[in-house]
């Protein structure tokens, strides 16, 4: 069976900058737009120009240093913003304007204090324009998560019919479980008059933690594009995180999809975005958090000393590591213990293994980690006590 592709868009640098505390300046968004196009993302969504000189600049920059992704501006639909996006992009190999409004009642009601007729004269009214200025024109549907199917699929036949290219179908609020998104997917699939001839985009927020299993029902259900940041940063719990929906691509064949990453820059990417941004990474981040390829419990420890894959489905080196580890706290056992010291040129008898197994958990009680320097202290000590210690 022929395998779909799906298409990586990268918005670290305008969902993921929404961040709270998260700045960057125009030198690091330019190195970080770089690197992003060196891991293959498909469109790289550089900002969001008419919210500040400092962004708009960021556009035009970095549409002047890359040369095959896509770049891609967000705007409201209204003409000046889509007039600023448009302006910000004019450097740009392949621009896309990333244009739209609030489809859910809530966002009609509360946020535009108007009704639906309007929204949709705004949607249409907003993809016209801005296809008076670029070709690939994306609209996305705010709150699409909370948002009726049957006005969404009004929506998006009519700004097909207006030239949309993409449309994003936000689940803006975290709000959807993966079966109703995945549904939804389908649905508009299903329903929408001309949708096979554009790309539905996923873009799904964390505030559930389930951004990552949205996104991966939408694009099962038919999406052929997904919204997603390095790190899973963005505005409150984050977004799809591009590591975690690229792996699980790579890792399950039978999904029959490919993406166009190069999985081997992910690790960089990672921390030169963590760097940058100054959003650490928590340790048991999948895929790039300190831990993920850290080994502790002494049962896992024996399994992978024997086979890394007992307790490993991705190899480190898949993603720009070197290699594992096995970390020494007071939950490993003898199996690792006797490894570690291997590697650090001892060949231990079985009896002197024991003796200084015993040592050692007495360490490793009062630390997190025991590190070489305090193995090597280990032995002396075990031979001081005991003549007969065999090394
Ligand atoms: O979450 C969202 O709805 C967005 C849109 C502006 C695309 O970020
Ligand atoms: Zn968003």
């Amino acid at each position: 069976m022929v395998k779909r592709r799906i298409k990586i868009f990268d918005t670290s640098l305008r969902d993921g900058e929404q961040s709270p505390r998260c700045k960057l300046n125009i030198k690091r968004k330019i190195e970080i737009a770089k690197k992003l196009e060196e891991l293959g993302v498909d469109v790289i969504e550089a900002g969001f120009p008419i919210s500040s000189p400092l962004d708009f600049n960021s556009v035009q920059e970095i549409s002047k240093s890359i040369s095959n992704t896509t770049i891609c501006a967000l705007s409201r639909a209204l003409k000046k913003d889509i007039e600023i996006a448009a302006n910000s992009l004019k450097f740009a190999k392949n621009p896309r304007i990333h244009t739209g409004i609030g489809t859910s009642n809530c966002h009609i009601r509360y946020k535009f204090n108007s009704n639906k007729d309007k929204i949709m004269d705004l949607a249409i009214n907003a993809v016209k324009y801005a296809k008076k200025f670029v070709e690939d024109v994306e609209f996305y549907a705010e709150d699409a998560g909370r948002t009726e199917n049957d006005f969404l699929a009004k929506i998006c036949e009519n700004v097909i019919k207006y030239g949309a290219t993409v449309i994003n179908i936000a689940d803006t609020t975290g709000f959807c479980l993966p079966e109703n998104y995945g549904k939804k997917i389908r649905f508009l699939k299903e329903n929408v008059k001309g949708i096979d001839k554009i790309s539905l985009s996923t873009h799904c927020h964390n505030d559930l933690g389930l951004a990552t299993a949205n996104s991966l029902y939408g694009i099962i259900n038919g999406a052929q594009q997904v919204e997603c940041t390095i790190n899973g940063i963005g505005e409150r719990a984050g977004n799809t995180s591009l590591e975690e929906i690229v792996m699980i691509i790579k890792k399950n064949n039978y999904l029959n999809l490919f993406s166009n990453i190069n999985t081997k820059f992910l690790s960089y990417i990672s921390k030169l975005v963590s760097n940058h941004t100054g959003i650490k990474i928590q340790p048991h981040k999948a895929i790039v958090g300190l831990n993920a390829f850290s080994h502790s419990s002494g049962i896992h420890q024996d399994g992978v000393i024997k086979k890394k894959e007992t307790y490993e489905i991705i190899d480190p080196i898949e993603i720009g590591l070197n290699k594992s580890s096995i970390i020494l706290t007071s939950k490993s056992g003898r199996a690792a213990l006797n490894y570690r010291y291997k590697k650090l040129g001892y060949n231990l008898s079985k009896n002197s293994l024991d003796k200084i197994y015993s040592i050692f958990i007495e360490y490793a009680d009062k630390k997190n980690e025991i590190n070489n320097k305090e193995l090597r202290i280990i032995i002396e000590k075990a031979c001081l006590n005991n003549k007969t210690l065999n090394l």
